[in-house]
Parts: C-alpha cells; sequence; structure tokens
C-alpha cells in the first residue's frame, strides 16, 4: 500500500481563504463558510421546522422552483400583489424566527473581507434548491438602503452562479460556487442582474441531493 504524506496534510489554518473577484465591488469569498458548516445547517433545519420552506407564487401567478424561508426582523416574499419585505410569516401570521448568531457574526465577518465593514443585516433569505431547480436572473432591489451589499452563502450541493451585468440584456458569466463559498456584491455591483442554472442531481455529504443558499440583507 503506497501512502501520499502529502494527501494526510491538514489544511493550513493560517492561510486565509481565497479571494476572487467578480466585479467592482464584488468578490467570492472562497470556502469562507466551512468552519461553521454544521453549525449554519442545523440553524436551517431549525428555522424551518419553525418557517417551513415553501414555493413563493410570482406577481405573474408562476410557482417559483426555489422553496424558501426567512429568519430576522423581515422575510422576502412574493404573491400575486407583488414582492415585498414582511415583518410576519403569510402562513402562519406569525413573525419569522430571529436571525441566529452564527448566521449574523458570518454575514459581517464576510462582508467585512470584502471590504463592507459594519453590515448589519436585518433579514436572511433561505432559499433551498433541488437538482433542476434554478433561479432565473434578477436584481436584488426591494431594500431600502441600496448601500449595503448582499451577502450570499452557499451550502451543499455546487451550483452555476450566473453573474451578469446591471443591464438585464447583459450575457452573464458562469462562475462555479461550492460548499462554503461565500459571494458578496455591493457599490458599483449591488444592482448586478444574477440567477442560479439548473442545479445539477449530485449527493453532498451534508446535504444529500440539496443546495441551500443563505442571502443576508439589509432592508431598511
Ligand atoms: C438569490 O439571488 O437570492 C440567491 C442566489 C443563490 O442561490 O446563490
Ligand atoms: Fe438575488
Amino acid at each position: 500500500m503506497t501512502f501520499d504524506l502529502f494527501d494526510a496534510l491538514p489544511a493550513d489554518p493560517d492561510t486565509p481563504p481565497a479571494t476572487e473577484p467578480l466585479g467592482p465591488g464584488a468578490v467570492v469569498l472562497r470556502g469562507f463558510a466551512r468552519d461553521v458548516d454544521t453549525r449554519l445547517l442545523a440553524a436551517v433545519d431549525h428555522l424551518s421546522a419553525q418557517a417551513p420552506f415553501r414555493h413563493l407564487i410570482t406577481p405573474g401567478g408562476l410557482r417559483m422552483s426555489v422553496a424558501m424561508t426567512n429568519c430576522g426582523e423581515a422575510g422576502w416574499v412574493s404573491d400575486r400583489t407583488g414582492y415585498r419585505y414582511d415583518p410576519a410569516d403569510p402562513d402562519s401570521g406569525a413573525p419569522w424566527p430571529p436571525m441566529p448568531e452564527v448566521f449574523r457574526a458570518l454575514a459581517e465577518r464576510a462582508a467585512a473581507s470584502a471590504g463592507y465593514p459594519g453590515f448589519a443585516p436585518d433579514a436572511c433569505l433561505i432559499n433551498r434548491y433541488l437538482p433542476g431547480t434554478r433561479l432565473s436572473l434578477h436584481q436584488d432591489r426591494d431594500e431600502l438602503d441600496l448601500r449595503a451589499p448582499i451577502v450570499s452563502v452557499s451550502l451543499g450541493l455546487p451550483s452555476t452562479f450566473l453573474w451578469g451585468g446591471l443591464r438585464r440584456a447583459d450575457k452573464p458569466a458562469r462562475i462555479r460556487l461550492a460548499h462554503g463559498d461565500v459571494v458578496v456584491w455591493g457599490g458599483p455591483s449591488r444592482l448586478v442582474f444574477h440567477g442560479i442554472a439548473p442545479l445539477a442531481d449530485d449527493d453532498h455529504a451534508l446535504t444529500g441531493r440539496t443546495r441551500i443558499n443563505l442571502t443576508f440583507r439589509k432592508t431598511r
């Protein structure tokens, strides 16, 4: 039997995670959330037991393939009347569950690493993708304070992130996002069109046939 010593060495804890520029004011922080991945996923299970994942209806009457829930002071929802941030879960009438400290701390740390110190998210949209699920190109523009960035955490199955431009017609770049990667966009990139290509089927050790995405926003 052969044994490669290098394969057995743990990753150097002093090596900072790689930061990849995506555009002005936008970066991918590779593996940034890995050190808290199991805590994040346990919190998602806990939160979704209180506010279950659901498929929202777009203003145009289509059922979204991504299943969503929220935590924090407000949650992003869509129905026939439009998109909005709502302090209550429309399914139960109850306030959304509070944002777990592990969520808030990670989002602040990622924003600071990307050049946005003092990020104070008040909402976190939790997206669940199964194989075949996609999210079409859109802007995040329902927040009142567009000076704050968006912090987006990928967990579980890898995906292809579509990163377009400021016009819907701009051809998007295709960026591979893996478990633990965090994307931060703000400043001149805050209103860039983005989306997720249909999720490829695979099996992830922590999430099975599922991708979870957390997006942190400052809505007011
Ligand atoms: C979003 O745009 O809200 C989610 C993006 C993602 O799932 O990575
Ligand atoms: Fe978005």
